[in-house]
Formats: C-alpha cells, structure tokens, sequence
C-alpha cells in the first residue's frame, strides 16, 4: 500500500504549526485572556489577565523579538552571517536566542549578574553567548559598565554583530501595535475600557495603548512601574523610566506606583488563589490596577500578564523566606553564603559608610560654593555626552588607573564621584582612597537621582 505523504498545513483552530514561528501570537492567534475572580475586590468590573507566557518561548517579548529581527532584516541590518548583540534583563534575549538559531542570526547578550539563575542558564541552553556584568535589573540607561553600553560597544566595533536596541526601537512599540492591541479589540468585542501594563521599554503599553485608543479615544490607558531599588526583573522604576525613549506619558492616562512587598505578595495570591502561574511583574501591573479602577456596570479590563513564576524560583527565598527551608537559602547552592561572600558583603557595608557618599542635593550646593571641587564622571564617554552635571570631567572609570595624572596632586582635594545609579562610583571611591585621596567621595543614586531631584544637565536638550 503506497505511503501518502499528509501535508498539514498551519491552523490555529486545530493548533497545528509548520514551524515554532508560527506560534508567535498575532489577531488570529491570540494569548488568552482569562478571567480573575479571587483576588480582585469587584462586583461589577470584570478584569482579565492577558497570559503572555503562551507565546513560543514563553513571555511577551516574542513579539518584540519577532518584530525587531523581521525590521532588521528588512532594512538589510540583518541577513547572511550575520550576528546580533543585545543588552536584555532575559525576555527579551530568550525570545531572540530561539528567532535567532531559527533564523541563523547567533545571540550574543551583555546582562546583569542579577538576572535570576535560571534566566541566565536556559540563555545559555538556548545556545546564547551571555556576559555577565554588574548592572540593575532592567539595564540601567547610561551605566558605562553596564549592559547597554558593552552591546553598543560591541555593534560599534565588530561589523558582524548588529544590536536591535529594544530600548530605542520602534519595531518593539510596533510589534504591540500589529499584535497585542488587535488581538485585545478583537477578543473584548470592542468593549475593553482599562488597558493595563507595567512598564519597561514602554513597548507594551506605548504600541498596544496607540492601538486602542485610534479604535476608540476613551479607553484608558494605565501604566505602572515599581518603587525605586524594587528588584522585580523587565520594569522600571521613576528614576529609570526618566531615561527611557520609549516612555510617553502622554499618550497614557496614568501612570502609577507599586512596592516591591505588594508585588510580590499579589503574585503569590495569584498563583495560590487564582491558580495563574504568573511572574512578579505581573503581580505589580495588578497591584498597580486595583489601586486606580473603579467597581462599575460595563467595566472591562485587561492587564498584560508578561511572563510565568517558574524563572524567578531562586530569587523567592528573598521575599518569602518562610517557603525556602533553612539550607537552601543561598541561589541555587546549598549552604549560604561563603566566607568570601561574607567578607565582600562586610567591605560593601564599609563602602555605604554615609561619610563616603554625598547626597545629590548637597553637592548641588557644593557645586556652586567649592572653587576646587573635582567632579568625576565614570561613564562611558558615550554615555557621558549624552547628559551629565555640568563643570564635571570624565575619566571611564577602566581609564582612571592611566590617567591618574588628571587627578590633584593635593590628597585632601575636594573630589566626587559619578555614575548612572551611584554603584560604581562607590567602588572609584576605594581605588582613590587606595592611592591616598582622603576627601574623596561618590554620590548617592548617581545621575539618575540628579535628575530625579531637577538639578541641571548639560547639554540642555
Ligand atoms: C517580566 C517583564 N515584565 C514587564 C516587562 C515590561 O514590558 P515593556 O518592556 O514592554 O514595557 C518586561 C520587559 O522586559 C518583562 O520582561
């Protein structure tokens, strides 16, 4: 009997797929939305969660990594032997590892040390080259050390690599234009009146928001970002977001706060009461909701629930000490943490001595009254012709070893240092005080709190 070949080809009815790609959520292929009952306090508004983890490799950022990759490829900055490089606080770099190895365009991805375990090791399963740096959660903007500046470093200057630039591109914000705002219009009927996202890139709510309001202008659009030092992986807080072009807080109704402690609280809620296996990010954008919307006939909102609880296992103990027994409070190894841990973590409570950090506001008045203050500016200088506090100079803190002559000759000169979020310019003060410097010191929460607090910038903009 003559063997028939069956060719099936894709149909999201019967859910059956040439390839993995063409899993990728679009209007006829949406993620679900599913209603929440348990943990919200309504009786007449109806919320929904839009489950992103059903994308292909498991979180929103698909989208974005199918768009951006599709943009590249279109303008030629993607194609034969090519290789991309790109910072991500992990979503975003499983999306594009798996894209990219079916496409044939390797990863390579600069990221913060951190990034939970298992983020950075299915990267690394996934075939990905990850470099692992000292850096916030989500990429802080303008951390010379950080991962944003090594990939453009690495585009600049190796040709074969090209960076998509999440944090700039607007493939990202187009990506939830094309997808998810279609495929919430389509699946509320029209009748959505609260769209709902934490906020990032901004891509999500930035793209998906333009969408609903061109169908129709009164639906609100609400962000919500975390507290600043939050350590919830993807989000950004105030300080953060100040610095993010993708941030348009005038195409949004409101944006709003949400503490690391409620966040996580409500992800546990939603995994135990509502049996939705959500991520932290998902409990804050929640979290963010309840405290804005109110309980009224015709009410229906959807909330972007980004990606699922199972990438955050390790880092749980921290906010819920009572799930992890006693031995197995360390990441992933078993017996707490080293001597040598211990040692680095007590010269790291040495270097938070207040006499060694100067609040923003003080050396704003320092600024002007010190006629010998050296401001020192430890940002790429890249990153540093972008913004930074007027009369200050900048030596990249891998240069500051060679160029020591710049520095004063006086050891009791008035200096202070300076970085994106105020981390590495703690770690400047205890190379200068190794070279004998003792009125040197690093300012707290660096450039971002500059501008958070309106001190001025140069360039003006
Ligand atoms: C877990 C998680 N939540 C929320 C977001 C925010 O999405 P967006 O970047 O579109 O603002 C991200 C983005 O990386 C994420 O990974």
């Amino acid at each position: 009997m003559a063997i028939v070949a069956v060719i099936m080809n894709t149909d999201h009815t019967l859910r059956i797929y040439e390839s993995i790609l063409g899993l990728l959520s679009s209007e006829d292929n949406p993620t679900p939305l599913v209603r929440l009952n348990k943990v919200v306090p309504f009786e007449h508004t109806q919320v929904y969660a839009k489950l992103e983890w059903y994308n292909p490799f498991g979180a929103v950022k698909d989208r974005i990594a199918a768009n951006m990759i599709r943009d590249a490829e279109a303008s030629g900055h993607l194609g034969e032997g090519k290789r991309i490089v790109e910072p991500t606080s992990g979503n975003t770099g499983l999306g594009l590892a798996m894209i990219g190895n079916a496409k044939g365009y390797p990863l390579q991805t600069p990221l913060s040390k951190a990034i939970p375990l298992e983020k950075r090791t299915v990267l690394r399963f996934f075939g990905t080259e990850v470099i692992e740096l000292d850096d916030s959660l989500c990429p802080a903007p303008g951390a010379p050390e950080g991962a944003i500046a090594r990939a453009m470093e690495t585009a600049k200057t190796q040709p074969d690599f090209h960076m998509l630039n999440q944090y700039v591109n607007e493939a990202n914000p187009n990506s939830h234009y094309a997808t998810t705002g279609p495929e919430i219009w389509k699946q509320t009927e029209g009748k959505i009146t609260h769209f709902v996202a934490g906020l990032g890139t901004c891509g999500t709510i930035t793209g998906t928001g333009r969408f609903l309001k061109e169908q129709r202008a009164d639906v609100k659009v609400i962000g919500v970002y975390p507290e600043e030092g939050h350590d919830i992986p993807g989000v950004r807080s105030q300080a953060q977001l100040q610095q993010t072009k993708l941030y348009r807080p005038d195409e949004y109704d409101e944006t709003l706060e949400a503490t690391n402690r409620e966040s996580f609280d409500m992800c546990l809620r939603l995994n135990q009461e509502e049996c939705i296996i959500a991520g932290p990010s998902s409990g804050m954008a929640l979290v963010g909701a309840l405290k804005t919307i109110p309980d009224a006939p015709g009410t229906i909102v959807v909330i972007i629930f980004p990606d699922n609880v199972f990438k955050y296992a390790s880092s749980f103990h921290r906010h819920f000490p009572q799930l992890c027994p006693a031995d197995s409070q360390s990441d992933g190894t078993s017996s707490g943490p080293s001597k040598n841990d211990l040692w680095l973590a007590e010269m790291m409570e040495n270097l938070k001595n207040p006499h060694d950090t100067i609040r923003a506001k003080d050396l704003a008045s320092m600024v002007q009254d010190s006629k010998n203050l050296l401001l020192v500016d430890v940002r790429s200088q890249e990153i540093f012709e972008e913004g930074h506090i007027p009369q200050s100079i900048n030596i990249p803190m891998e240069e500051l070893g060679d160029r020591k002559k710049e520095l004063p000759e006086d050891r009791d000169a008035p200096i202070v240092m300076v970085c994106g979020i105020g981390k590495f310019s703690k770690n400047t003060v205890l190379y200068l005080k190794s070279m004998g410097y003792r009125n040197v010191r690093s300012m707290k929460g660096g450039i971002n709190e500059w501008v958070r607090k309106g001190h001025p910038i140069e360039p003006v903009e």
